[in-house]
Parts: structure tokens; sequence; C-alpha cells
């Protein structure tokens, strides 16, 4: 058999650490090997990797654990170290954030994405608790400019939810032993995306209203066809999977698959970051138009004292100007 191979952002890698894990590169018909396991790359080696334009490279997907030691060893570095800046911080816990999207999405129903998506959630609770000018840091990361496909928006969006549902229930008090699966749903709530062709994919960057009747009920499968990857296996946690289905229903029965009434507190925390995050990533809006289109299209949809708490909360994390 094989061995499959996972990507993995050049970005994530720190130098001057032991690696831990073998790392390739791909060439047109094959992956050669770049690094061995107790290799230490230096920077320059890494710079020489950049301006080729090296984006990626990639490990055995048997080595996923060991990427993600090392993934959390660079984290502890950067986060722990005095002068490093916030946008620093920012910039390597919004790449391995991204890059642990990126996984999700491509094998969405594996349990290493799984795994991933744990630990991501983790350090996530773990980092925005510590600093508070992270969040606004996460979001303030621009793009760049060769990569705008559709497909890093999603892993975008998935990070920014994480990012805001773990600091809106820390916010509201949610139990603590709720969060890391509230972060986890910001990762997976959209993975069905990845099951969609092109033309159908574009339905996750349009407001309901300019769908096509064909595209809207293709677009309201999403819930449930996410749910489908997941519900079999056995490491996949209830309330997840819960979430997940749930992601987007709204107050009142207005939302899909299942119209439901009520929505638990966790559920509307979760619903409304997605919701909030979708128009800002996905649709390309400024903050003042998502909530001006709260208050003209979305009355009823989401508690008017639970948004009230939300514009409390972008306000403490400085996110109210963009
Ligand atoms: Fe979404
Ligand atoms: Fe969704």
């Amino acid at each position: 058999m094989s061995e499959s191979f996972l990507p993995v952002r050049l970005k994530t890698l720190k130098a001057d650490l032991s690696l831990g894990f073998q790392l390739y590169l791909q060439l047109p018909h094959k992956m050669i090997l770049y690094a061995v396991e107790d290799s230490i790359l230096e920077q320059s080696r890494m710079d020489a990797l950049k301006s080729k334009k090296v984006r990626k490279l990639y490990i055995k997907d048997s080595d996923e654990k060991k990427y993600q030691e090392f993934i959390d060893k660079s984290l502890s570095h950067v986060m722990e170290d005095a002068n490093a800046s916030i946008e620093d911080k920012a910039n390597v816990v919004g790449e391995s954030s991204e890059s642990s999207a990126e996984q999700i999405f491509e094998k969405p129903a594996e349990k290493g994405s799984y795994l991933t998506a744990q630990s991501t959630s983790q350090n996530l609770i773990k980092y925005l608790s510590a600093n508070d000018k992270l969040l606004k840091g996460i979001f303030s990361r621009k793009l760049s400019e060769e990569d705008t496909s559709s497909d890093t928006l999603m892993h975008k969006h998935a990070v920014n939810s994480a990012s805001l549902i773990i600091g809106f229930a820390e916010f509201m008090q949610v139990d603590k032993s709720l969060v890391e699966i509230m972060g986890m749903t910001g990762l997976f709530h959209d993975i069905a995306f990845t099951l969609y062709d092109q033309q159908y994919k574009q339905t996750f960057f349009k407001r309901l209203e300019d769908l096509s009747a064909n595209e809207l009920t293709k677009y309201k499968e999403h819930p449930r066809l996410g749910v489908e990857l997941l519900q079999d296996k056995d490491y996949a946690s209830k309330e997840l999977i819960d979430y997940i289905l749930n992601h987007e229903e709204r107050l009142g029965g207005n939302g899909f698959p299942s119209k439901v009434q009520k929505l638990s507190k966790e559920q509307a925390i979760i619903n409304l970051c997605i919701h909030y995050d979708r128009y800002l990533t996905c649709l390309g809006m400024s903050m003042s138009e998502v909530f001006e289109d709260i208050n003209l299209n979305q009355i009823g949809n989401f508690d008017l004292e639970l948004i009230k708490k939300f514009k409390e909360f972008l306000k403490s994390n400085e996110l109210n100007e963009n």
C-alpha cells in the first residue's frame, strides 16, 4: 500500500527547532524526502523555499501526531517569547490553526483530523485567554494575495468562527467543559463544503436571497451532509454532531434544516458567531454592514439580548472597527 501524505504549510514550520518527523517536497509525479526526522531547519533553508514560492510541504499521514507536537512546541516558543509582537503571535496561531482547518476540510472523516481539531481548539482556548489582543490580531491578518481561493476563505472562516465562539463563550461564562467542543464546531461546521462541486461551492459566498431555488435547496443540505461525515465515528462527540447539525437554525424556526424553534445558550452563541463571520469573511461585509443587515433582515432570528452582549464582546476586544 502506498503511503499517503498530508500537506503542512511552510509558515507553520518554525526554524531552529528539531522536527521529529520527515518532511517531503512534492514534485509533479512524486514526493521526495526534503528533511530527515531529526533535522533542524535553519532560517536560510526556509527562506530558500519561500523564495522558490513553496507554500506547502508534506508529511506522512502516520506522522500527524508528531507534527502536532511540533506545532504545539513552536506555538509555545513564540507565545512565551517576551520579545514577540502581538502580530507575530497572531500570525503563528492563525497560520497553524488554518493549517489545521485545511487538514480538517481535506480529510473531514478521519480520526487524525478530529484530533487536530481538538488540539487546535485547546490551543486557541489557552492562548486567547492569556493574550488580550490576540483575537483582534487573528482578525487583522490579511490573506496573502496569491491565495484568495474559495478553499482558503473557508479555512479562514473556520478559524475565525472557532476563535469568536471560544472568546464569546468565555465572555458569556459558558461552562468551561463545553468550550472545547464549541471551538471544534467552529472548525467543523461547514465541512460539507468539500463535498460540493465548484458551482455549488459558490453558494457559501452568497446571501441566501441571491441563490436560485435549486442552489438554496442544495445549500440547505450542508449541515446534514456535514454530520453524515462524522455520525458513525466512535471518536466523534455527540455534542459536536448536534452543534454542527443545528448551526444554521434560527430562533422562531427560521433556520434550517429542521426549523427548530428554540436553541440552547451554547447553540445560540455558536450560531451568532458563525453567522457574523460568514457575512464578514465569506461575503466580505464590514462589521457595521453585518449589524445593519441583522437589524433589517434578521429580526427575530437572534436573541436581541445576545446581540447586545455580542457587540459588547466585540468592543471589549477592539473588534468594533474595521
Ligand atoms: Fe459557516
Ligand atoms: Fe453553515
